[in-house]
């Protein structure tokens, strides 16, 4: 492991069953860099659970290896967990506590000093926002609370690495973006954070990196940006215009910036690998013709676009469970 990983994978795999085989986790290899925000981004069932199940020790692979630091996982279990803060896909919060004790609890088990946790366990509700419910017992807590509140509960001994399932899943947008916030936030603590989603805008807002699984295979792992720009069609400009002049197509075609033009409805419709960089020479060539422009707009490609290209299937055509909501099933 070089410096610049913490985290590494070599042809993982994991199988559950006997009769009926699901292989979940089907030879994934890959590293996770210190410091990044790292998504795992896939439908439901294709296997980033099962995944980051492995990499916390709660279950073994039924082959490959990965390590965690310098810790294989299988053979150093106790060393990982020392290191790794957990929030799992469904809230393990206990609802009869409160927010405090919820804190106060974990934090014994994982053995924070006495004097450390209590200072501690207040930096952190002042993180969440939440220290006027301090002393609220969770069952009256929102989505979004709870689910900030297990987040900061998987960082009370300020792990070295940060793992999230779906952090965000049954919030709604307002919580979400709160929680986007807080995982933000602790990233600033330079605490490397493995989140899975099948949020795209969510990966793509928060993520250094994305790796799209599917059907327990790793299909492509790219910084949001590069994904896009490994799509052929790339950025679509629309400019929209009362008069053209002949001139100005051609001219845009030859200065070899676009991949495809087309006239249609007085709008000129563009394709450019890169749109940004590209405007403002296709807007100096409708200049230079006088030729007035009514509307530029630019479309980039999603990161759902992304997906759609790598598997010909929308992100939520996924087989398999169904998501669960944050906050537990318990809630009342
Ligand atoms: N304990 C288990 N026993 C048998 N099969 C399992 C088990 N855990 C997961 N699976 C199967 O492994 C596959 C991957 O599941 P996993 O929970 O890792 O997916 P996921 O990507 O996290 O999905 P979601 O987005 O729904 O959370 C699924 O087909 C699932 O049914
Ligand atoms: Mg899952």
């Amino acid at each position: 492991m070089t410096g610049e990983q913490i985290i590494r994978l070599e042809h993982l795999t994991k199988i559950f069953g006997n009769n009926h085989r699901v292989t979940a986790v089907d030879d994934v290899s890959f590293d996770v860099r210190k410091g990044e925000i790292f998504g795992l981004l896939g439908p439901n069932g294709a296997g980033k659970s099962t995944l980051i199940r492995i990499l916390t020790t709660l279950i073994a692979p039924t082959s490959g290896t990965a390590y965690v630091d310098q810790y294989e996982v299988t053979r150093e279990p106790e060393s990982v967990r020392a290191i790794i803060g957990v929030c799992p896909q469904n809230s393990t919060l206990d609802l009869e506590l409160t927010a405090y004790d919820n804190l106060d609890f974990y934090g014994q088990l994982l053995n924070v000093e006495e004097t450390v946790l209590e200072r501690r366990i207040w930096e952190l509700l002042k993180m969440t926002d939440l220290t006027d419910r301090a002393n609220s017992r969770v069952s009256t807590f929102s989505g979004g609370m709870r689910r900030k509140l297990e987040i900061v509960r998987a960082f009370l001994h300020r792990p070295l690495i940060l793992f999230l399932d779906e952090p965000t899943i049954g919030l709604d947008p307002d919580s979400r973006f709160e929680v986007w916030q807080q995982i933000t936030r602790l990233n600033t603590e330079k605490t490397t954070i493995i989140l899975t989603t099948h949020y795209m805008d969510e990966a793509e807002r928060l993520c250094n990196r994305i790796a799209f699984m599917d059907k327990g295979k790793l299909i492509a792992l790219d910084t949001p940006e590069n994904h896009k720009r490994a799509l052929p069609a790339g950025d679509l400009i629309d400019i929209g215009f009362d008069h053209i002049d002949g001139r100005v197509l051609p001219a845009i075609r030859e200065s070899g910036l676009v991949t495809s033009i087309e006239e249609k409805e007085k709008t000129l419709r563009i394709s450019a690998k890169n749109g940004n960089s590209v405007l403002p020479a296709i807007i100096s060539i409708f200049e230079k013709f006088s030729v007035p422009m009514t509307s530029i707009s630019i479309h980039s490609p999603s990161i759902e676009d992304v997906f759609i290209y790598l598997t010909g299937r929308k992100l939520d055509s996924g087989e398999g469970e169904q998501p669960q909501p944050a906050g537990g099933g318990k809630a009342s």
